[in-house]
Order: structure tokens, then sequence, then C-alpha cells
């Protein structure tokens, strides 16, 4: 599996995102649409971009009843995105479900990966909201396995724990992995962080990254640059 830098186009408006993406005149990079452009630019904004030959990260989370989630994912498998995702907190009947909806009738199907715990739960809001005592970590190396038990590709986590995914699930099992940041670069809300190389050192497949390349004073030699550490 070829390894990536997939662009976080996390812009608020169809022509944000288009005005972005014109700045590439030479490469077709890899980008996330997250809920924000999905909910506000409707599904056309995934056949537009697709249309201009990008390959497609739909990154809506879902997390609902085995059926309803199987129904779904049917219909953003007809979107030909190329890799979707959902939460492994659905169980792994909800995982499964996701995986049958998504294959197509030639047996195609997108990848999917699992949100294991959001990086926003840490420790104690796991214990105290969701009654969840184990150790953080262990929750989430289960979750992966449970993914990888219903079939799914890998899971987003964050690069420092991608060793740890590939050591629990195999070294084919994808680890998608935001929170990238350039040497010296700005930090912003991130805070378990690495760079692209480090990532790359660590063994991610594909990294995430947002602001470092679409807040750059040059997102071209910006998305090179991660390229270059990344996939060298
Ligand atoms: O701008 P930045 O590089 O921080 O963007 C990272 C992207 O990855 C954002 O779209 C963010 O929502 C997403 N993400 C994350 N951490 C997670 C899961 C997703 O930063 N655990």
């Amino acid at each position: 599996m070829g390894k990536d830098v997939i662009i976080a186009c996390d812009f608020p408006s169809k022509e944000r995102v288009f005005e972005f993406l014109d700045l590439f005149k030479e490469e077709k990079p890899y980008v996330k649409i997250g809920m924000e452009l999905f909910y506000g630019a409707g599904p056309d904004i995934v056949r537009e971009i697709k249309k201009r030959g990008h390959k497609i990260f739909l990154d809506l989370k879902l997390h609902d009843i085995p059926n309803t989630v199987k129904s779904a994912m049917r219909v953003l498998s007809s979107l030909d995105v190329d890799m979707c995702n959902l939460h492994a907190a659905g169980t792994v009947s909800m995982m499964e479900a996701a995986i049958e909806g998504l294959t197509r009738a030639d047996g195609t199907r997108p990848l999917l990966i699992a949100v294991t715990q959001l990086t926003s739960t840490d420790q104690e809001r796991m214990e105290k909201d969701l009654l969840i005592h184990e150790p953080l970590d262990k929750v989430v190396m289960h979750y992966a396995e449970n993914a990888k038990q219903a079939g799914l590709d890998g899971v987003v986590c964050s690069p420092l724990e991608a060793k740890k995914v590939h050591d629990t699930c195999g070294k084919e099992f994808l680890t998608v992995t935001p929170g990238v940041r350039f040497a010296g670069g700005d930090v912003g809300d991130q805070v378990r962080i690495t760079t692209p190389a480090k990532a790359k050192e660590i063994g991610s497949d594909y990294i995430v990254v947002g602001r470092p390349i679409t807040a750059a004073e040059d997102p071209v030699a910006a998305y090179r640059r991660a390229v270059s550490e990344f996939v060298g």
C-alpha cells in the first residue's frame, strides 16, 4: 500500500476549497473532506473534486445502528470516494454492516478505517463520561483489533501510536495519522505531534496534514515538502 500525504481541506465553502486546489498545477493531492465542507456544500462537492482527479478521504465518522450505517455507507460508496471512516465504538457488528454497505456489486469498495478514541478524549473524560476504566492505550488497541476483526483496513491514530498498531494488528493494517507539523512550524491546537519525516520513521501509512499546508504562505511548496519528507 503506497504511502501518501492527505491534505485536510477544512474550508467552509466550495469556493474556498476550489481556490485552494487551483493552486496545484502539477500535482493532484489526496484530499480529506470533513463534516463542515460536506454538510455545507453537499455531496456534489465530492463528485466535483473527484472529477478534477483527486483521491478523496471522506471523513464523516459514522456511528449509528448497523442497518443505518450499512445504508449510509452504500450511498458514500456510490460517490466513489477512496477512503471513509466510522467510530469503532459502534461495535464489531456495526463495522461489519458498514463493510457490507460499502461493497459494490463488482466486489470493489473504498478503504474503510476506524476512529478508536478521539484524541480529544483523555483518560479522565473516558472514565468519568464513558465509564471506561481501562488505560486509554489499551482501549485504542482493543478498538483497533475489533476493526481488524470486522474486516476494516485500518485506523486513524496518532503517528506516535502507529508502530504499536502495526505490532498489534499487522503491518498491512493501515495507520492514517493526523497531528503532523513541520520542524519549527506552528503547532496550533495539536498536542501530540510529529514531523512528516518522523511519521515515516514510525511507520504511518498516510499522514493527514491540514493547516501546515492550507495556511502556508506557499501551500504547494509546503505540500511538496511534506511529500518529500514522508514519501521520499
Ligand atoms: O490542521 P491540522 O493539520 O491540525 O488538521 C488535522 C486534520 O485531522 C483536521 O481535519 C482534524 O479534524 C483531523 N483530525 C485530527 N485528530 C484526530 C482526528 C482527526 O487532527 N484524532
